[in-house]
């Protein structure tokens, strides 16, 4: 079995724990936490399942200490010095903060320790780090000359149970000013930009230098609750983010995101259109293809609060998937040589049968038993 440590128990963390209970080649050896109550907690019952003896621990040093092949990275920010420490203990890391294809300097420097170490290091997620490139360079295999390639989201906020991401991350509830000039593009960019060049270098466009960003904000018409609380009118409750790769200022390659504070009190009056809530996925080439991804987004039903209440959702479909894609990986990542493995490295990963409907692994099965 493949022992992993699971570092932040937050929504993707706690999704991850679950993810990795149910995997049939892995094993839970510990969590790292960051809030002292939840020091000395079991891992089941975090996750709400029964008690499984392997507890969660505020001591780093310690857990890196312990027999485990793999650390899931998922804590609110990234700490390249944290992350640092855990390849040089030895561990295998696959997180969703980052590292989903570094630039030449970035990989260069992690390349040289993970190989120090003996360890792989892969960024993973849902978008970005699976919806912006993943799929995307998949689904243009089935097309010739490519034109162009465009993935974008469609979420409403209102469902994310993070507060933090939503308030310092995402930045909202501040003045539109704020936002839009606070940095959030690069900050949040650093990921989306990757998506864009990992495109561009694997179908070979030949992108201008800079990336061009555009990062527009709607504010509330009236008081909207949300994961930070009520966002006041005039607040920050609605923000478009596209990253795109220009070919002669011509935009090829584009990753974006549409985060509303749902739609009925925005200004301007942005919508989702009638298609909601979705990420969308677009080749221009020979054929082209459109392909919208339903289900990753919270349904009414998976709500906690009364009707008319905050519509914040305690296990969000995306979360899951972000953790899944994150747990679903590690097998693969662990059987990689020695570095920075990005999708483009990588060969296929897929998720693995219901632990009711699984089977024992068998490499020698051939599609004609
Ligand atoms: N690439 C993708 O597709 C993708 C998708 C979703 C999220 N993410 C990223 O994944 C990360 C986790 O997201 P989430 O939804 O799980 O967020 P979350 O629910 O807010 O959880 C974050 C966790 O980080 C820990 N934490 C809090 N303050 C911290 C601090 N000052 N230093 C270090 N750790 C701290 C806490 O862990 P404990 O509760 O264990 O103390 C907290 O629960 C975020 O950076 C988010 O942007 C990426």
């Amino acid at each position: 079995m493949i022992r992993v440590i699971q570092w932040a128990t937050g929504g993707v963390g706690r999704a991850a724990i679950e993810t990795i209970l149910d995997h049939p080649e892995l094993e839970l050896a510990g969590a790292w936490v960051h809030s002292a109550d939840k020091d000395g907690a079991d891992l089941g019952t975090l996750v709400g399942r029964d008690r499984i003896g392997v507890t969660a621990t505020t001591d780093a040093e310690a857990l890196l200490a312990r027999d485990a092949d793999c650390v899931l990275y998922s804590p609110l920010l990234a700490d390249g010095k944290t992350l640092r420490g855990i390849l040089a203990a030895g561990k295998n890391v696959v997180t969703p903060l980052g590292w989903f294809y570094p630039d030449a300097k970035q990989r260069e420097r992690y390349d040289a320790l993970c190989r120090e170490h003996g360890v792989t290091l892969h960024g993973t997620g849902i978008h970005p780090g699976g919806i912006t490139e993943k799929i995307p360079l998949a689904l243009t295999a089935l097309s010739g000359s490519v034109t162009a390639v465009r993935a974008e989201e469609f979420s409403d906020i209102r469902t994310y149970a993070a507060p933090d991401v939503v308030r310092y991350w995402m930045k909202f509830g501040g003045t539109a000013e704020e936002a839009t000039s606070s940095g959030t593009a690069d900050a949040l960019g650093s990921g989306y930009r990757q998506s864009v060049w990992m495109i561009a270098d694997a179908l070979g466009f030949d992108l201008d230098p800079e990336l061009r960003v555009t990062h527009e904000a709607a504010v509330a018409t009236a008081p909207i609750e949300s994961p930070i609380g009520v966002i006041e009118p005039g607040q920050v409750a609605a923000q478009r983010l596209r990253w795109q790769g220009t070919v002669d200022g011509e935009p090829v390659i584009t990753a974006a995101v549409n985060w509303f504070m749902g739609e009925a009190a925005l200004d301007p009056p942005w919508e989702f259109g009638a298609a909601g809530e979705r990420y969308e996925i677009e080749i221009a080439g020979d054929p082209g293809s459109f392909t919208t991804i339903a289900g990753m987004h919270a349904h009414p039903a998976d709500d906690r609060a009364p009707a008319g209440g905050p519509r914040v959702v305690e296990r969000h479909p995306g979360i899951v998937a972000t953790a899944a894609h994150c747990v679903n990986s590690i097998p693969y990542v662990v059987a990689a040589a020695p570095g920075v493995h990005t999708y483009l490295d990588l060969p296929l990963t897929a998720g693995r049968a219901a632990p009711h409907l699984h089977r024992a692994h068998r490499s020698d099965r051939s599609p004609a038993r």
